[in-house]
């Protein structure tokens, strides 16, 4: 009998080690052999730890699970699908599940992430095998015209960087994956890594195919370290099964693909920090043009991709272009990995093609606040995103309807307050974030965001006798500086935060009597 307990960071810290370890110990007291599988995560964060057992019907979810419930489960024969309390039914029929469009997560929490007989049984490898028989020009075409567009935040078109790439003069060229997923409420990154890693190592071969790359490198979060040893082993094994090396499935081309583990600070996400930090230097942002496109890592020719645009592509190799396409709306095509977190009912993981409302998001798969309070705000796309409101909640996620809104799409990452959230200090957290990460570079973000904590200070000290309007016209001034003065967008973006929170919840800021919210 199958039993399926994730290995995901995301259900180990939840318990999930504990659950694994009294199921193998109940089976072997009870006599009954189980073959237990440690998948990736389905995202159902809300039900982690989650047990699966296989069954003639298809998979069947107990949820969550704590240690202490094992014996139980075991007395009411779950093995056989047998009705508990934490029954969930179906997985698939799961309705969080059910409704979502999972192209890029179609094997997350299915498969063993480490089975090369997994990847290839549930479509693996074929993107590759696919773009082993097409020329450079082709691939990118390939991608250009599926519409895919960077995943990371700035939603910049894929095929157009690689084909800048592709046209570069210099060699070696290189393929970097940004993988230092630093946007607060954001784990699609890591999701996919530790779930499903032969999925990137394929992207990114076809990615080296597509640009004459022949080396790639993993630029890796530190605080990651389960996907990196993940990462590890599958990069091990897809080279000694010929997926990565000297001769890529008996073509004669060439990739090769290794971890370096990041620095530790949020600006190395940047990509002209980052590759600072990959080349061994402090991770400072370089000014651009150039562009890494062209003078990339030690000033070669390099695409700097995030995971989930890398991910995107072996389906859009296997599948064709216009099957990628079709999902979504305007210019935003394809798929989104949205990340639910923060004061949720269920927060979790859920793959849709764009267009879908966050009140669809918040409400029906969200399930509203975890402490059942309204919600007040949402934060979308990572620490320097807008706060959005309740009456923006009919906001399609769409990279161009967000801009708009102006609030951004990011990363996908959606953090729920609820009305007891303090607005005035979400815009001081901003702040401070920015003066602890900025990379000291220039002085709007250097000196500037210690100067907005400062004048938020002294508005969240003065609020309750009535705000002096002129700190706040200071503070907008301040915000015009940091936006129209910063080098990259760390400095550029902390105003989004903090103008939004102004604008929505002015009560919060002692500027009216009444709060509208
Ligand atoms: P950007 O707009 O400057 O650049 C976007 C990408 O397009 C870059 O890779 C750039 O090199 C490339 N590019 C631009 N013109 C090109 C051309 N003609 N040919 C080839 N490539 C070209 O944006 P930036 O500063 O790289 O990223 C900002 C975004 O990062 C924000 O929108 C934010 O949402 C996101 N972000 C994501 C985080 C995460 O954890 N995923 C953390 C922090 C920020
Ligand atoms: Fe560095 Fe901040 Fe300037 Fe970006 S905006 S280059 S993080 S100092």
């Amino acid at each position: 009998i199958t039993v399926y307990v994730s290995r995901d960071s995301g259900a180990l810290a939840v318990g999930a080690e504990a659950v694994a370890n009294a199921i193998l110990a109940q089976a072997a007291e009870r006599g009954i052999t189980v073959d237990l599988v440690r998948n990736g995560s389905r995202g159902l964060y809300w039900l982690e730890p989650l047990v699966e057992v296989e069954t003639a019907e298809g998979r069947v979810a107990y949820g969550p699970v704590d240690r202490d419930d094992v014996p139980g489960l075991f007395e009411a024969d779950f093995l056989h699908g047998g009705a508990h309390p934490l029954a969930q039914g179906l997985t698939e029929e799961i309705p969080y599940l059910k409704a979502q469009q999972r192209l890029t997560f179609r094997r997350v929490g299915i498969t063993d992430p480490l089975s090369l007989d997994d990847y290839r049984a549930y479509e693996g490898y074929r993107g590759l095998t696919q773009a082993l028989e097409m020329t450079p020009a082709e691939i990118v075409a390939a991608v250009t015209e599926s519409g895919l567009r960077g995943r990371g935040g700035a939603a910049f078109p894929t095929g157009i960087k690689w084909n800048t790439v592709l046209e570069a003069v210099g060699e070696p060229k290189y393929i970097v994956c940004n993988a230092d997923e630093g946007d607060s409420g954001t784990f699609s990154d890591r999701m996919v890594m530790e779930g499903d890693p032969y999925l990137l190592i394929e992207g990114m071969a076809i990615a080296g195919l597509a640009v004459g790359a022949e080396q790639g490198y993993i630029y890796l979060r530190s605080e990651y370290p389960h996907a990196e040893a993940i990462l590890n082993e599958a990069i091990a094994r897809a080279g000694a099964a010929g997926y990565l090396g000297d001769n890529l499935r008996g073509s004669g081309k060439r990739f090769h693909l290794e971890v370096r583990r990041a620095a530790g600070a949020y600006v190395c996400g940047e990509e002209t920090a980052l590759l600072e930090s990959l080349e061994g230097k402090r991770g400072q942002v370089r000014a651009k043009p150039p562009l890494p496109a062209i003078k990339g890592l030690f000033q070669r020719p390099t695409v700097v991709n995030n995971v989930i645009s890398l991910a995107s592509v072996p389906a859009i190799l296997d599948k064709g272009p216009a099957f990628y396409r079709d999902y979504g709306m305007g210019r935003s095509r394809g798929t989104l990995p949205i990340q639910l977190t923060g004061n949720i009912r269920r927060g979790g993981l859920v793959e849709l093609g764009f267009g879908v409302s966050l009140k669809e998001l918040l409400y029906d798969y969200g399930g509203g606040t975890a402490s059942g309070r309204p919600i007040k705000a949402v934060q979308v796309g990572g620490p320097l995103g807008a706060y959005l409101p309740a009456e923006q909640f009919d906001i399609p996620l769409d990279y161009e309807a967000f801009i708009a809104a102006q609030g951004t799409v990011g990363h996908g990452g959606i953090v729920v307050f609820d009305d007891t959230a303090d607005m005035a200090h979400m815009a001081r957290h901003a702040m401070a974030f920015c003066a602890v990460e900025s990379c000291g570079k220039c002085t709007p973000c250097r000196i500037g965001s210690t100067r907005g904590v400062e004048l938020l200070d002294r508005i969240i000290a003065e609020r309750d006798k009535g705000t002096d309007s002129a700190q706040v016209t200071l503070l907008r001034e301040l915000c015009d500086t940091l936006l129209n003065g910063s080098l990259c967008a760390l400095g550029g973006m902390t105003p989004f935060p903090v103008l939004s929170a102004l604008e929505h919840f002015p009560a919060d800021f002692g500027l009216v009597a009444e709060t509208a919210h």
